[in-house]
């Protein structure tokens, strides 16, 4: 294991069919007024906000409902979110959703009791809250796999009037307190946005594994979740209410992005970048926009990442190194993986997501670039991968 590190996740864990259960005993935990922050009605139409709210009243909770939180939260909405909370002056911020409320969440919570201009310290200056601030709890109640926003401190925040879409990573103490994850929440999820999660979890291990070339405890663990996800994946498209697999799929989402598989690890993240840079152009579903670049983005690590993508080829996807060189065998992964991202009907190129030519020069333009992963890309190399996704 390279480097130097600490490990700890704060965040409770509460899963499976019983596990709304849970949240009458967490919430004793808390003061009596609560932030109920939900996206555009999902929650109402399948029933789990009901659920909820009917817990928050059994406990005595004053409720104060903030819906409407989109897909890729705006800086508009986070305003308007960090608002309420400090009008109502709310003791606990409940996210009944997806990643998109679970981040937006954790957001406000860093925003409420902060002096300055949030947008800018956290998100635009990647600064952490100071020391002392205090900073709102936060529970989530997920009901779509695929960010990992339940265990970690992530929060990606669209600035819609400026077409960028920027995420900060927060110190451990905006993890979430605690989350409940019913599998059976996410069976109600469109087709679409479980298979954009479903490549999000994939992408997450990716971006984290294709780093270094040490032989490391965290590719080990990265290599058994990319097996398990390629595995529920097949069965879930074929039969999207399969219990099985789509406990599996949200299990490891969590595990794909809480901290664990980063561990001693450089990491590259340049998918992500890109990716979301295409998502606040074309509005595209988070895994999707990731999805879109993948192909000629890994293609150019590759080259000098080799070792690994071989043990990529052989470890993930059963790839037979007999007779073929390096080469050839880290190639055929590349290709077990487009076959697999067609097969359960991923897009693989920028015009499947709705990104035109005319586009590249400002997909470019708001990608943030780093040296990251086997690369060090300079906005030229961005708009030549964008140009081979097209
Ligand atoms: O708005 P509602 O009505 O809730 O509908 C949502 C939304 O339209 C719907 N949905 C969610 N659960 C459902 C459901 N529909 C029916 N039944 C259910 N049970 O699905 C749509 C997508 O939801 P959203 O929360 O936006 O998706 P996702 O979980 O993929 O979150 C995406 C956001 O997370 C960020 C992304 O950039 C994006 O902004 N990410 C956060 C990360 C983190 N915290 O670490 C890392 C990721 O890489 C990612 O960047
Ligand atoms: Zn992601």
């Amino acid at each position: 294991m390279q480097g130097n590190f600490s490990y700890h996740n704060p965040t409770k864990l509460y899963f499976g069919k019983d596990s709304l259960n849970f949240l009458k005993e967490e919430l004793k935990n808390y003061g009596s007024k609560v932030l109920l922050n939900y996206g555009s009605g999902s929650v109402k139409r399948n029933g789990i906000y009901d659920q909820v709210m009917a817990i928050l009243r059994e406990a005595g909770k004053t409720i104060v409902e903030n819906p409407g939180v989109m897909t890729n939260p705006t800086l508009e909405k986070l305003n308007e979110g960090v608002k309420i909370a400090r009008e109502n002056d709310v003791d606990l911020i409940l996210a009944l959703g997806g990643g998109s409320v679970c981040d937006y969440s954790k957001a406000v919570a860093a925003s409420v009791f902060c002096d300055g201009d949030y947008w800018d310290m956290f998100w635009l200056k990647q600064q952490n809250p100071a020391k002392g601030q205090k900073l709102l709890p936060v529970g989530c109640i997920l009901t779509m796999a695929g960010t990992g926003s339940e265990m970690n401190a992530g929060t990606v925040i669209t600035d819609a009037e400026h077409t960028f879409k920027v995420g900060h990573v927060f110190d451990d103490r905006l993890m979430p307190k605690f989350s409940i994850l019913n599998p059976e929440f996410t069976m109600t999820v469109p087709e679409n946005q479980m298979k954009a999660g479903i490549y999000d979890i994939m992408n997450h291990i990716m971006e984290q594994y294709f780093s270094d070339l040490d032989d490391n405890t965290s590719d080990y663990i990265s290599e058994g979740l990319m097996r398990s996800v390629i595995n529920s994946s097949r069965v879930a498209v074929k039969n999207p209410k399969d219990y099985e697999a789509r406990s599996n799929i949200m299990w490891t989402a969590t595990w794909a992005l809480n901290t664990l598989i980063g561990m001693g690890k450089q990491q590259d993240w340049m998918v992500h970048m890109i990716g979301h840079s295409v998502g606040a152009w074309t509005h595209a579903p988070h895994g999707y926009a990731l999805a879109s670049v993948s192909m000629a983005y890994y293609r150019r690590a590759m080259k000098n990442g080799l070792p690994k993508f071989v043990r990529f080829a052989k470890n993930v996807w059963n790839v037979n190194g007999d007779g073929r060189t390096d080469e050839q065998i880290a190639e055929a992964g590349l290709q077990a993986l487009k076959e697999w991202m067609t097969e359960i009907g991923l897009p693989l190129t920028i015009s499947e997501v709705g990104a035109t030519a005319d586009m590249i020069p400002g997909i470019t333009e708001t990608t943030v670039v780093y040296p990251a992963g086997y690369l060090n890309l300079s906005k030229e190399d961005v708009t030549e991968i964008l140009k081979e996704s097209l």
